[in-house]
């Protein structure tokens, strides 16, 4: 695999799970890399663990401000900017009559306004160059509802649709735009007794963790993908090609105990 050792990254999230490994994947082939991430301790936790080479940037991706910021430090720093990962995010589960107006914005403002503002930056600056790649993260929730995840699966959708209609716009500048659609992947704190019960679903027999996202989020990104674009490549295990078995479902019914029969109105 062509993994150009001069690559200029920035990863959102990149401070932790996915974005954490990707930005690993990176460093190991000699790229730069600008891990931006809202948490400090996160940053602090990844810049240690990642050591010399990555810029770490407190940024709040939702802010059009400190994402230009951003955007603007790293390709200064670097001489230019040609990657771009976009791995912040947030879930919370709650069933439907329970979603707040707060939740509804909270999800959609970084899941998606947050993807939206960093690739319309990122992009402007890799399309004055004439190159770039950009990765998106979606989820099987895109096209398969998760139980109590409607704003997390809307914003996913939203993913999905922005990809391709990005893919579009920016192919004539030279700039790639993909998604990965991660399955069940361990990068929370869960027993092993639980992982083993949760990897039952998966055709493959186990939980995804962060490495199995970082080896196709490395190929995307290099040149052996140059003529992949507006793609969403499924990384699961075989989760979503499946009819799903009750005894082992991951959002079961009883997660969600106020979700039952129609209880009138809320
Ligand atoms: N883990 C999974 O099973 C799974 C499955 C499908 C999709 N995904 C998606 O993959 C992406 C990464 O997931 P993960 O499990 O690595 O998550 P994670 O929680 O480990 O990492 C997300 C990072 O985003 C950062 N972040 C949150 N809000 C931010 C903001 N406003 N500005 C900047 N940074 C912010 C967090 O501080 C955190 O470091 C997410 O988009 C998630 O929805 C995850």
């Amino acid at each position: 695999m062509t993994v150009a050792s001069d690559r200029k990254a920035i990863v959102t999230g990149g401070a932790s799970g996915f974005g954490l490994e990707i930005s690993r994947r990176l460093r190991e082939s000699g790229a730069r890399v600008a891990i931006v991430d809202i948490s400090q301790d996160h940053l602090a936790h990844a810049t240690s663990a990642l050591g010399p080479g990555v810029l770490p940037l407190q940024v709040d991706v939702r802010s059009t401000q400190s994402v230009r910021d951003a955007v603007r430090t790293a390709t200064a720093k670097f001489g230019g900017l040609d990657t771009l990962v976009i791995s912040a995010g947030v879930i919370h589960i709650k069933p439907l009559e329970d979603v707040t107006e707060a939740d509804w914005d909270l999800t959609l403002d970084v899941n998606l306004k947050g993807a939206f503002l960093c690739s319309h930056r990122a992009g402007r600056s890799m399309a004055e160059r004439g190159r770039g790649v950009i990765l998106h993260m979606s989820s099987g929730g895109a096209t398969r509802a998760h139980r109590g995840n409607v704003a997390y699966d809307a914003s996913k959708g939203g993913i999905e649709a922005m990809t391709r209609a990005m893919a579009l716009d920016l192919a004539p500048y030279g700039i790639r735009v993909n998604a990965i659609v991660p399955g069940l992947i361990r990068t929370y704190d869960i027993s092993e007794e639980a992982a083993a019960e949760r990897g039952k679903v998966v055709p493959m027999g186990r939980l995804g963790d962060a490495e199995d996202l970082a080896g196709p989020a490395a190929f995307l990104a290099s040149e052996d993908a140059r003529y992949i674009t507006g793609a969403c490549l499924v990384v699961d295990g075989g989760v979503l090609v499946q009819q799903r078995s009750p005894a082992v479902e991951t959002f079961p019914l009883d997660r969600f105990p106020h979700i039952g029969p129609f209880r009138g109105p809320w």
